[in-house]
C-alpha cells in the first residue's frame, strides 16, 4: 500500500520544497506598531532567517508595548520616530516593513530607500501620485526592493482570475465592473487614523479601493489609464447618529471623519476597455455587485464578499459558449492550503530581497492603481472627467 501511495504521490501537483537559506539572516525592523504590525510580526516570526532587530512608533512607548506583547525581546525602540530609527547605523537593518498610517507611507518609504534599506510597504502604496512617483524616485536610485501590501494576489483564486483572462477563454477583454463594499463597515475599532484626513487622506476609496482595483488590473496586466470622471461622498461617516459610532459610544467620530465614504468611478484604459467602478464603507445596500470582466468569447463574474477585503467571494462562473450552446463554467473555490496570505507576503519580499529578484508586488504596476485613485479623487472635487498623467520617474 506505502509503495503505491508514493507511486501516487508522483502526480500530485505541487511536489516543490522552498529551502530557506538561514545562514544569511535579514535584519528587519518595524515603521509604525499599530494594528496590522501585528500581522507583520506575527509573519517575521514564522521566518527561520529573519531577527527583528528595531521598531519605532510616534506614540511613546507604544513600540516597546508591541514587541513585549508578541515575546519578542532584544529589539531597540527608543526612537522617536521612524527617521530616528533609520538614522541608528548600529542596527544595519537589512528591510522594513511600514505600516504607518496613509500620510506617513511615502515619507517613511522615501527614508527607508534613501537609508539603503529594502522595503515592505503597506498598501494604499500612498496618498497621491505625486507621492508615489517621489517614492519610486527613490527606489530607482536606491536599487532597493519596494514591495506593496497586496496580499490577496497571493491567493490561489485571485491567480485563477489573471489565468483565466491570460488563457484567452475570455477573448478580448472591453468591459469590466469591480468594487464592493459594506453596508455599515468604517473601520474605527482602532481609533481614528482611518478617518482622519491628516492621518489616512482618501478613505474607503483607498483603503479597499486599491483592493478592488488591483484584482481586475493585475489580471488584465495593468494596462494605463487614460481618463477618469470620479465621484465621492461622506455621508454616513460624518453623521454622529451613523448606527457604528452609536454602538460604540462615539459619536464626535462625525466631527473627525474628513474621508470619503463612498467612491465611484467611469475610467477609461488603454488597449479600450472601461472599467466602471464603485466602493464602499458604508451604504444602504447590501453590496454594489459582483466583479464582472467582458470578453468577446467569454464573461468571468467573481462573486462580491460582504466585508469587501479584496479576495473571492464564492465559486467564479465563465459564461461562455461550447459548440454553439451557451453554457455557464463553475469554477471551484480553491480552499487555502500552505502558509496564510501574510506569511506568503512577508516570505516572498524576503525572498526578492534575499535572491535580488524583482519585488512580488512592484511599484511599476501600482503606480497605475494609484494614479487612478489620485484621478477619482481629483475629479470627484472639480465635478469633471480628468486625464491622468503619470509623472516620468
Ligand atoms: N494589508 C492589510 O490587510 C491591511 C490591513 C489593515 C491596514 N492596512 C494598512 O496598514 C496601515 C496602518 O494601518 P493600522 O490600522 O495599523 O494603523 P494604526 O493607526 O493602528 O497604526 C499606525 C501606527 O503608525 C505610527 N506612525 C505613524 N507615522 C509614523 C512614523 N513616521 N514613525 C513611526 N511610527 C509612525 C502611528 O503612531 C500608529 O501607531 C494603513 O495604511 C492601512 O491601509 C493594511
Amino acid at each position: 500500500m506505502a509503495n503505491e501511495a508514493s507511486v501516487l504521490d508522483a502526480f500530485k501537483e505541487n511536489q516543490e520544497t522552498t529551502v530557506i537559506d538561514t545562514n544569511k539572516k535579514m535584519r528587519v525592523g518595524i515603521i509604525g506598531t499599530g494594528w496590522i504590525a501585528d500581522a507583520h510580526i506575527k509573519s517575521y516570526k514564522n521566518q527561520p532567517d529573519v531577527e527583528i532587530v528595531a521598531g519605532a512608533d510616534l506614540i511613546p512607548g507604544k513600540a516597546e508595548a508591541f514587541f513585549k506583547k508578541h515575546g519578542v525581546e532584544g529589539v531597540k525602540t527608543n526612537y522617536k520616530d521612524h527617521a530616528e530609527m533609520l538614522a541608528d547605523k548600529s542596527l544595519a537593518l537589512d528591510a522594513v516593513s511600514i505600516c504607518t498610517y496613509n500620510r506617513q507611507h511615502a515619507n517613511c518609504a522615501i527614508d527607508a530607500l534613501n537609508a539603503g534599506i529594502h522595503v515592505m510597504l503597506e498598501k494604499p502604496f500612498t496618498v497621491t501620485l505625486d507621492e508615489a512617483v517621489e517614492v519610486m524616485r527613490a527606489e530607482k536610485k536606491s536599487g532597493k526592493v519596494l514591495s506593496i501590501g497586496f496580499q490577496p494576489r497571493l491567493d490561489e483564486n485571485m491567480q485563477m482570475i489573471k489565468k483565466i483572462v491570460e488563457s484567452g477563454e475570455l477573448g478580448q477583454i472591453y468591459y469590466i465592473q469591480t468594487g464592493g463594499g459594506r453596508r455599515r463597515g468604517i473601520p474605527t475599532p482602532f481609533g481614528t487614523t482611518f478617518i482622519e484626513d491628516k492621518t489616512a487622506g482618501l478613505g474607503a476609496l483607498a483603503d479597499i479601493g486599491c483592493y478592488s482595483l488591483d484584482m481586475v488590473l493585475n489580471a488584465i496586466g495593468y494596462p494605463k489609464p487614460l481618463t477618469v470622471s470620479g465621484y465621492k461622498s461622506a455621508f454616513f461617516g460624518t453623521d454622529p447618529k451613523y448606527s457604528n459610532y452609536v454602538a460604540t459610544g462615539h459619536p464626535e467620530y462625525a466631527a473627525l471623519f474628513g474621508v470619503d465614504d463612498f467612491a465611484a468611478a467611469f475610467i477609461r484604459l488603454e488597449g479600450g476597455i472601461v472599467l466602471d467602478f464603485r466602493i464602499a464603507w458604508a451604504m444602504n445596500m447590501d453590496t454594489p455587485g459582483d466583479t464582472i470582466i467582458l470578453g468577446t468569447k467569454g464573461g468571468l463574474r467573481i462573486p462580491s464578499t460582504e466585508c469587501w477585503n479584496g479576495s473571492v467571494g464564492g465559486p467564479m462562473k465563465i459564461y461562455h459558449e461550447v459548440a454553439g450552446s451557451q453554457v455557464v463554467t463553475e469554477i471551484p473555490i480553491i480552499p487555502m492550503n500552505g502558509p496564510s496570505l501574510f506569511d506568503r507576503k512577508i516570505r516572498t519580499f524576503l525572498d526578492a530581497c534575499k535572491n535580488g529578484t524583482p519585488a512580488p508586488v512592484p511599484s511599476s504596476q501600482i503606480l497605475y492603481n494609484q494614479a487612478i485613485l489620485d484621478a477619482i479623487a481629483k475629479s470627484a472635487t472639480i465635478g469633471k472627467e480628468v486625464e491622468v498623467e503619470i509623472p516620468e520617474v
